[in-house]
């Protein structure tokens, strides 16, 4: 089945506490939080101290998605300010296998992330220390932009590349994922589901979360 990873660039900051408690109530077990650094991505969002205090006002697995230059630079710090998750962008880091080990054995899943125009093929050699590959479905740096269609036929071919591998990597999905298009994703396999502007656009986040929980089940 599949998750909600509701994002919280998209939330209200002034009431991030009550936003975050919305979506858990909403059924989301997952928390996206995306940083951005200004360099790797054209915009700034938050970073390690805003974790650290969402560490403490939740459960909820924090899943740190770093779109950020150098990223091996910080990683394990987000896991030690509380991140459960942390993924580092392919298309930033030259020592990718590294900080996947770094970020493993400092006791949180590793991620890969994955630019919409960067080929699966380069995913290959990081696989093995990958626990999740986080495949970008529009241009990493803001929140509400449109889902880009052709990442539907990239999402198909990663998750053969993980089976024809006999590979337990599990598929998250970011960017323009709302109730119009996520059955669709679901079917073609991805395990958890990053929506930002879909959960926190409308003014209720707990409903936003359970619609479209019940909008990519996909009934046999
Ligand atoms: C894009 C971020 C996403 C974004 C998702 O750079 O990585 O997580 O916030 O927002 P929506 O769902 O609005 O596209
Ligand atoms: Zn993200």
């Amino acid at each position: 089945m599949f998750e909600i990873a509701p994002s919280i660039v998209s939330a209200n900051f002034t009431r991030l506490a009550e936003e975050i408690e919305a979506v858990k109530a909403g059924g989301a077990k997952v928390l996206h939080v995306d940083v951005m650094d200004g360099h790797f991505v054209p915009n700034i969002t938050i970073g390690l101290p805003v974790v650290t205090s969402i560490r403490k006002a939740t459960d909820m697995v924090i899943d740190t998605h770093l779109m950020i230059s150098e990223p091996g630079r910080y990683a394990v710090e987000f896991v030690k300010a509380g991140a459960d998750m942390v993924s580092v962008h392919v298309e930033a880091d030259a020592h990718l296998q590294r900080t996947l080990t770094a970020v493993r054995e400092a006791g949180a899943k590793a991620g890969v992330a994955i630019n919409p125009a960067t080929p699966i093929e380069t995913l290959t050699e990081a696989l093995p220390y990958a626990d999740f590959i986080l495949l970008m479905s529009v241009n990493p740096g803001f929140g509400g932009q449109k889902f880009i269609p052709t990442m539907i036929d990239k999402l198909r071919r990663l998750k053969g590349m993980i089976e024809s591998r006999a590979m337990s990597v599990q598929i998250e999905i970011d960017g323009g994922i709302d109730g119009s298009n996520i059955a669709e994703i679901v079917e073609a396999g991805a395990e958890l589901i990053v929506a930002g502007s879909a959960v926190f656009g409308g003014g209720d986040p707990q409903n936003a979360v359970k619609s479209l929980i019940e909008k990519g089940t996909v009934w046999v």
